[in-house]
């Protein structure tokens, strides 16, 4: 079955091969007629198929509405598109048990999905490889993390949407209540050079740090790393006292998750993934409202001043592998496939 029909319809077309498939599965695999459970992922309009063909209980992991990865368009595209909205919403209700895949998506689900509104759904985060992040990473050739500064890392794309030049204008504030503290800050991230915003935005973020008065390189205040390993990007996490999370509405964000499995606490904005993923105070510090630079740099203060990563180390991996493990991944999603 095709794709798309040159070019268009490709939620049309996805359906149709979900639906297509579920009717395979359903009159040819022996599996499928055995089966006690089926999961259906992220595409739920195989569902009423499923229930019709097969004696199976039906789990339907949601990820996202599907209607609303859809970019709105003409009048009739809405018109196209409204059948098959109907139809999502029809047939998620149509599962005997419904996951999504955090409670952000929860919430957008309960927004969106309106008559499902009496029907319970659970949370199932997807899992990370803790034990990936435990692993001490090898020393890195390409750059140096100094050893008697109070070290902050930031994990991200060169993309202006990150936020990270509020990092060096809350750095600029904090330095001035600590002169004593001697930070260094390094950002690591991906870098394409073909990309017009990373190549600007790595200039920009220079830039901004020369006006704040820094100075860049390893015996400096700050670095800026392109391109890092999957195994320099673990060093220099596990390296820092602290990971600095600056987007702001960020579905879940993987860094902060990461961070914390390598044992070290995240200062993030209180705002999308990181409102459930960071304990507040425990496995790191939320920015509040409105998320500016001065909210920052107070965070960071308080961070100075209250936290200690020796300490936290332990419930920062612990939170982590308790609720974002392939190990809680599995039990929980275990006992749910046991009450079906
Ligand atoms: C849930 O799925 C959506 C859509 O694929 C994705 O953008 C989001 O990051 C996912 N959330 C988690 C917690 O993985
Ligand atoms: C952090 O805690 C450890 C263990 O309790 C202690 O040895 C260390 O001195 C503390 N560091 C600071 C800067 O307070
Ligand atoms: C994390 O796991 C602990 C222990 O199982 C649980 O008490 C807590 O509610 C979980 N937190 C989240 C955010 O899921």
């Amino acid at each position: 079955m095709p794709r798309s029909i040159f070019g268009k319809c490709r939620a049309a077309c996805m359906y149709m091969r979900m639906i297509f498939a579920a009717v395979y599965l359903c009159l040819f695999s022996t599996q499928a007629k055995e089966a006690d459970v089926i999961f259906v992922d992220q595409v739920s309009h195989c569902v009423p198929i499923l229930r019709l063909l097969s004696k199976a209980k039906i789990l339907f992991y949601c990820h996202y509405p599907d209607q609303l990865l859809s970019k709105p368009g003409s009048a009739l595209k809405s018109l196209y598109r409204l059948p098959m909205d109907k139809f999502e919403e029809y047939s998620t209700g149509q599962a005997h048990k419904i996951l999504v895949n955090s409670s952000f998506t929860l919430r957008v689900f309960r927004e969106t999905f309106k008559s499902l509104k009496d029907i319970p759904v659970g949370v199932l985060y997807p899992a990370l490889q803790t034990k990936v992040f435990a692993k001490k990473a090898r020393k890195p050739n390409r750059f140096t993390i100094p050893s008697d500064k109070l070290v902050i890392s930031s994990v991200n794309r060169y993309e202006r949407k990150k936020g990270l030049i509020i990092a060096f204008e809350a750095l600029a504030l904090v330095r001035k209540q600590f002169p004593e503290t001697k930070i260094h800050f390094i950002h690591g991230g991906g870098y394409d050079p073909q990309n017009d915003e990373n190549v600007e935005h790595f200039e920009e973020l220079q830039k901004s740090a020369g006006n704040h008065g820094f100075v860049e390189g390893p015996e400096g205040d700050y670095q800026l790393l392109r391109d890092l390993s999957n195994e320099d990007k673990l060093f220099l996490l596990q390296k820092s006292n602290v990971n600095v999370y600056t987007p702001i509405g960020e579905h879940f964000g993987i860094v902060p998750l990461e961070a914390m499995a390598a044992g070290v606490p995240v200062i993030a904005m209180a705002s999308g993934g990181p409102l459930e993923t960071v304990k507040d105070g425990e496995t790191g510090l939320l920015v509040p409202e409105p998320f500016g630079k001065i909210e920052m740099a107070k965070t960071i203060s308080k961070f100075i001043e209250e936290f200690n990563k020796t300490e936290r180390s332990r419930v920062c991996a612990q939170h982590v592998a308790d609720n974002f493990s392939f190990e809680a991944f599995t039990s929980q999603l275990d006992s749910i496939l046991t009450q079906l």
